[in-house]
């Protein structure tokens, strides 16, 4: 059986003409060509057969599960340099697969990008996944350069893209998925988050390499790596400025109006995050990163600890900063509690914007046993951002939600500044959208006119 398929065009690349990715193996890594993770297929060779037998084939495949001489691998050339990927299985007893249709016994089936290449079936399969495209891997596309920090997960540093010549982040996560392969661990939901976030007080993902690969293009890969990577790199907007605390740490402290604008920044980050329903649960000076300093612009990052809340299974999770940590979550045996846990962060962190230490003298013991350390803030420290770290500070129960904050006194008048800033702004924005669609309107009006 031969499926045809329609042709398309193809770009043909100089030194390979296809890859095939290691997708999934439940016969171990070690039994795939020595270990590897891609079979490249050369220019120079136009069919590449794949089995278990040494000397009969270019790629080894050591499990009794595949056949001494399991498939070919061919590729066909067109006069306009376009190719045609044809897969011929040879009689294997467990089979060859392409998207999960088996190939029969001297039949040919074309592979496309992206195409699902199975041997043999569940639960002794490798799967790969084919590409035409030339390697796109992190270190193909970027240049690392200064190290930009380093947290409890990895270091970030910056990235030179070598064409655009762009610089950004990059989080360099060592083997995510090895420890707990099932388990929704934290590094792995800061990707799949990271993904749909888009605000201007949210540090911006750009792109995702896993294994040093760029699977995003491939549809379904993000899940496929999440239970194999080893190591991952998470591509972002580059904020310049460093991080709060050492903004903190520099300056001795903020000024009340410095800490507003921080305030005003994460009140406007989380209420977003609130309403995507997601909680961060790591809010601390050393993830909320500075974009401007004339003016003061920060944007929040780190999403490692950050979950989805609608599904229930919220928060049942040991997570955060000690010093950090609404007391619930210390206490937490099982039941749940909701966003309020981004609150008292959020007032541990303006506690730290004034006096540049943590409200509770011994970090270790659960907060709601002791006192706060008034004493600690500065002098000239406002009543009314005293009142607000008391009402952050206190039980889940009576604690400010972040829409509380924004209408607490200390925060009420810049909040509604920015609101009317930022209206202003999406007017202005809205005005000149509708002047140059009049301004095209006309012009086409006046050609109709002129040919007319
Ligand atoms: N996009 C970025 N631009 C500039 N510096 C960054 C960026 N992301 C992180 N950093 C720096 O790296 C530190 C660690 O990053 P973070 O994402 O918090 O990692 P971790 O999960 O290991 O805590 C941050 O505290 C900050 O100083
Ligand atoms: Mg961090």
């Amino acid at each position: 059986m031969v499926i045809q398929r329609k042709n398309q065009p193809r770009t043909y690349l100089p030194s390979l003409w296809g890859r095939l990715i290691v997708h999934k193996s439940t016969v171990g890594r070690s039994y795939i060509n020595g270990a590897a993770n891609e079979f490249s297929l050369q220019s120079g060779k136009d069919a590449y057969r794949i089995g278990r037998g040494v000397g009969l084939n270019d790629f080894v495949i050591k499990s009794p599960y595949i056949s001494m001489k399991h498939l070919t691998i061919e590729c066909f050339r067109r006069s306009d340099g376009t190719q045609k990927i044809l897969v011929e299985d040879h009689n294997s007893s467990n089979g060859t697969f392409i998207d999960g249709k088996r190939l029969w016994d001297g039949t040919l089936m074309e592979l496309r990008e992206g195409s699902r290449l199975t041997l043999g079936m569940q639960p002794h399969e490798i799967e790969f996944i084919f590409s035409e495209r030339p390697e796109d891997s992190f270190q193909a596309l970027y240049i690392t350069g200064e190290l930009l920090g380093q947290g409890g997960f990895g270091v970030v540093k910056q990235a030179r893209h070598r064409i655009s010549r762009a610089v950004s982040a990059v989080k360099i996560l060592s083997k995510p998925g090895l420890s707990h392969p099932q388990t929704d661990i934290p590094q792995l939901s800061e990707i799949r988050l990271l993904k749909h976030l888009q605000h201007r007080n949210i540090v911006q993902l750009e792109a995702v390499f896993e294994d040093g690969r760029n699977f995003c293009q491939i549809p379904g890969a993000i899940h496929r790596s999440l239970l194999t990577s080893e190591f991952a790199d998470i591509v972002m907007e580059l904020v310049p400025h460093g991080d709060l605390y050492n903004l903190i740490a520099n300056n001795g402290g903020l000024t009340e109006s410095e800490a507003q604008t921080v305030t005003t920044d994460m009140c406007d980050a989380l209420l977003y995050l609130h309403s995507q329903n997601v909680a961060h649960r790591d809010i601390k000076p050393q993830n909320i990163l500075v974009a401007g300093q004339a003016p003061l612009v920060t944007k929040l990052a780190d999403f490692g600890l950050a979950k989805m809340v609608h599904d229930g299974t919220f928060l049942r999770s040991f997570c955060g900063t000690p010093s950090f940590m609404a007391p619930e979550i210390l206490s937490n045996a099982g039941g749940s509690y909701d966003h309020k846990c981004d609150s008292w962060s959020l007032g541990v962190t303006i506690f730290m914007m004034f006096s540049g230490d943590v409200p509770f003298e011994d970090s270790d013991a659960p907060p709601d046993t002791q006192h706060i350390q008034w004493t600690v803030l500065p002098e000239g420290c406002s009543i009314a951002v005293r009142d607000l770290i008391s009402k952050l500070l206190t039980n889940a129960r009576e604690r400010l939600t972040i829409v509380a904050i924004t209408r607490h006194v200390w925060m009420q008048e810049m909040w509604q500044v920015r609101q009317l800033l930022l209206d202003t702004e999406a007017h202005q924005e809205s005005v000149e959208a509708v002047a140059n669609e009049l301004a095209n309107t006309s012009v086409s009006s006046s050609t109709r006119y002129q040919t007319a």
